[in-house]
């Protein structure tokens, strides 16, 4: 159920019974020599969608752009810095809350998101806290699910892919996307893995890991591999975001 494919009055009705909504955020960012510069756009909308088609859940509009600031000296990468993405995030919740949507559920392709969706979170929290007591304050609440981090994501990476995941551009989330549009997968040759380690702004980044990856070795993606991960994703997702829409 996309919000994009109601009418207003389709989302009051759906207000009537549920409060739950589904936000993909990506990024759009370099993914090594054979990963699209959308995979974590493309992952995280694809993922998000098919958990509130499980759940019957609202879905909203994907974050396409994210904090991707290290990845700025490979060409195509675009980045929101920490301070726009905070913001662009605290409107969409807002935005949202106007109108009786009350458990924002994230689900989120980029590692480099986390902590900048954490600030965004903090912030709207931050202004409901700091609210006279007694005023009239919309019990939001937000979470942020990395697709990838699921109990059995890194065990199935690791049946798949064994010590060659890595932690960018790697052969399950390439793999996810080889899966979901096979007509963009290119072809490429054997390779090494490639370095491990961290980084500090997009030169240093760039210098470190020279074709952009890290850890990984995403010629062995494929998109068998891909429907494997995609379906265990959903099916924890699914179960997530049942148990956060039960809170109590
Ligand atoms: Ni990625």
């Amino acid at each position: 159920m996309l919000l994009h494919h109601q009418t207003w009055g389709e989302v009051e009705r759906y207000l009537g019974g549920a409060s739950g909504i589904v936000m993909p955020i990506g990024s759009t960012e370099q993914h090594g020599p054979n990963g699209l510069i959308g995979t974590d756009a493309i992952t995280a909308e694809a993922i998000g969608r098919a958990v509130g088609e499980a759940v019957g859940a609202m879905v909203g509009p994907t974050i396409g752009v994210g904090m991707a600031q290290h990845h700025m000296a490979f060409t195509g990468s675009m980045t929101l810095r920490p301070s726009t993405l905070i913001a662009v995030i605290d409107d969409y919740v807002t935005s949202l809350a106007r109108h009786g949507f009350r458990r924002f559920y994230f689900v989120n392709g980029h590692g480099g998101n986390i902590a900048t969706v954490g600030a965004a979170f903090n912030e709207i929290y931050a202004r409901l806290s700091l609210a006279e007591p007694g005023a009239n304050r919309p019990d939001v609440r937000c979470k942020l699910a990395n697709w990838w981090q699921g109990d059995g994501i890194p065990k199935l990476s690791k049946e798949l892919f064994g010590d060659k995941e890595g932690s960018h551009a790697t052969p399950s989330e390439v793999s996810v996307t080889q899966f979901l549009h096979p007509e963009t997968i290119k072809p490429v040759g054997p390779m090494t893995v490639a370095p491990k380690g961290g980084f500090h702004d997009a030169a240093d980044y760039r210098r470190r890991f020279p074709d952009g990856r890290i850890g990984s070795d995403p010629s062995l993606a494929s998109p068998a591999a891909g429907k494997r991960v995609f379906d265990r994703a959903v099916a924890e997702l699914v179960e997530d975001y049942r148990k956060f829409i039960a809170e109590p």
